[in-house]
């Protein structure tokens, strides 16, 4: 099932809460939170008493992404804080495996994300543990980027390779999925939709995430 899942870092964060409740109205099942330290990526977003406050305005199971070096330190404040799926880039984490069980064991979904520049193959040993693949479409830091076309052959190789495994977790893909690129991510294989500016900007989410919703389920 393809799931729509609003990134707020492209919300107007004097209004958080009337942004999110409108992506919801509109479709969105999952909200899609950025992490950034000025480290991993050149940029920095939230933490976490804007994630506290975002508990407080919607039901919705809180997705973090986590662009940081050093996510396992922040593992049990953000599970405290209320997130419910987080996924770490395979690029920060020397051990991964290592990671992916203290996410799990805070009661949090493990998730796996990838750069555009690394490929699928490497996370082969570690397919068994994660409720979700994140395919980075951009190089994280910012909203608003092109989508990068080859991340659709790194969509169907996740698809292939989860048949072949036997294995249950669910494809996200995050950076540039907008009206133009939306029913190709769905066409590759994606469920899990990441969109923020597409969603966000023009202040009008409620009508946006619709559209979006109409044209990747079509
Ligand atoms: C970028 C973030 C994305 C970002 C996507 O590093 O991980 O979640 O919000 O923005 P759009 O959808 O505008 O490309
Ligand atoms: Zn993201």
């Amino acid at each position: 099932m393809v799931e729509l899942l609003p990134s707020i870092l492209s919300a107007d964060f004097a209004r958080l809460g009337e942004d999110v409740q409108a992506a919801e109205r509109g479709g969105g099942t999952v909200i899609h939170v950025d992490v950034m330290d000025g480290h991993f990526v050149p940029n920095l977003s939230l933490g976490i008493p804007v994630v506290k406050s975002l508990r407080k305005v919607t039901h919705l199971p809180l997705d973090c992404h986590m662009m940081v070096t050093n996510p396992d330190e922040f593992v049990p404040a953000f599970a405290e804080a209320g997130i419910n799926w987080m996924s770490v880039h395979y690029e920060a984490c020397p051990h991964l495996h290592r990671s992916l069980q203290l996410i799990e064991q805070h009661g949090m979904k493990p998730g796996v994300v990838i750069n555009p520049a690394t490929p699928v193959e490497l996370l082969i040993p570690i397919l068994g543990m994660v409720h979700h693949v994140l395919v980075m479409s951009v190089n994280p830091g910012f909203g608003g980027q092109n989508f990068i076309p080859y991340s659709l052959n790194k969509i169907r190789q996740l698809k292939e390779l989860r048949q072949e495994l036997g294995l249950s977790y669910r494809i996200e893909v995050d950076g540039g999925v907008a009206h133009d690129t939306i029913a190709m991510v769905v066409e590759a294989g994606a469920e899990l939709l990441v969109a923020g500016s597409a969603v966000f900007n023009g202040g009008r989410a409620e009508q946006n995430a619709r559209e979006l919703l109409e044209m990747a389920k079509q």
